[in-house]
């Protein structure tokens, strides 16, 4: 299709922008500095080892380093952080910015001017899939600064960046797969777009994603089920047993360890995530981190029609209290999320009364 017949990012921006009179197009400036970081991003995965940018990152010492999460970094981790902070803090739309690289809030640079968004973000989500060419991401989430560090352009404090996911202004994701997409919603639906490398333009092809209501598709890892609770054993029981079972019919079950081709998966096809809370380490309350993966990605999905929850409330509306605190996250297919909280509000029964069914039947069964 000739590139004259798709709106690009830009051209979608604009005609967004229209809609607020009194907008100065500061809010679009910014999009469009984050999809360059992505853009800049998707050319240096495109070379992988080639440009050599596999591997762990290692300190000047030759030592691998770690983050804020005791993660080990990759290379592409710390270089994809560098393009987010380097393509965004020069433009003057920012109050600051939070990474899962960065323990701290990052401030912007004195010779900048400062701006009234908090851009916080997940440069590159999946790092386990980085060395395996495997599909990979990053995620973003846009939030307005409080309004006394707006006027008075004070450093930030993490306090800053506690707000709901209901607060947040724009939401996001790159998909670094077999084609590199951008997938967005400004609060009024979700719009999907591709690069078109001939020009290096993200060109809108997908205008209105909906998600399913229903599936027959569940994405966990399965390894982790002795440390479920009970709402979740039962659901993904239930889901194995399928036509044998409560559902009457057969499921497939996916996991890629990449939550952003998950969610697009999700996106184009339904499906239902489920990262939950579990008790295998008391001092985490889950894997997914609140503030640049499940609010974003919540954001998103509620936009296209689906459900994002933590398994008993929606996710949006959880009080953050640390930058880079973890929470359970369920989220796709509105009728699935819907079932897994119904059964997060059910009582749970007792040992002797579990379903024999399930007792002898389950895979993941204690
Ligand atoms: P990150 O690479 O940013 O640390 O996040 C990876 C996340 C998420 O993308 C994925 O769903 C999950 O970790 C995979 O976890 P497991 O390794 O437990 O499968
Ligand atoms: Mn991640
Ligand atoms: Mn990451």
């Amino acid at each position: 299709m000739p590139i004259t017949h798709r709106l690009t990012l830009t051209q979608y921006l604009i005609q967004e922008r229209r809609r607020y009179p009194n907008s100065k197009g500061e809010f679009n400036a910014l999009i469009l500095d984050v999809a360059l970081a992505c853009k800049a991003i998707a050319r240096t995965v495109a070379f992988g080892e080639l440009a050599g940018v596999l591997g762990n990152h290692s300190a000047d010492d030759g030592d691998k380093t770690i983050n804020v999460q005791g993660e080990v970094q990759k290379k592409l981790d710390v270089m994809s952080n560098n393009y987010f902070i380097h393509l965004n803090e020069w433009g003057g739309h920012l109050a600051g910015m939070a990474s899962e690289e960065e323990e701290l809030p990052y401030q912007i640079p004195a010779q900048y001017p400062r701006g009234k968004y908090l851009l916080v973000f997940d440069p590159l989500d999946g790092s386990s899939n980085i060395d395996v060419n495997v599909s990979i991401g990053s995620i973003f989430s846009i939030l307005r600064a409080p309004e006394d560090a707006i006027a008075s352009g004070r450093d930030l404090v993490e306090a800053d960046f506690f707000q709901p996911g209901v607060k947040q202004v724009a939401a996001g994701y790159a998909l670094y797969g077999p084609t590199t997409m951008l997938i967005l919603t400004l609060g009024n639906g979700v719009s999907g777009f591709t690069l078109d490398p001939t020009v290096g333009e993200f060109m809108q092809t997908h205008p209105s994603i909906k998600i399913p209501e229903d599936t027959n598709e569940f994405a966990i890892n399965a390894s982790n089920s002795r440390f479920w609770e009970y709402p979740i054993k039962r659901y993904v029981d239930e889901c194995l047993a399928g036509k044998t079972g409560a559902r009457g019919r057969d499921f497939n079950m996916r996991w890629i360890a990449s939550m952003v081709a998950e969610a697009h998966r999700i996106m184009m096809r339904g499906g239902v995530f489920l990262y939950p809370r579990d008790n295998k380490d008391p001092n985490m309350a889950g894997r997914l981190r609140l503030l640049y993966e499940a609010n974003p990605m919540g954001f998103l999905i509620e936009q296209a029609g689906g459900r994002a929850s933590t398994g008993s409330e929606p996710i949006l509306n959880v009080q953050p209290t640390g930058l880079h605190q973890r929470i359970g996250f369920v989220f796709g297919s509105k009728n699935e999320v819907e079932r897994i909280e119904r059964y997060h509000a059910e009582p749970v029964p007792k040992k002797d009364d579990i379903n024999p069914l399930f007792a002898e039947r389950s895979l993941f069964r204690d």
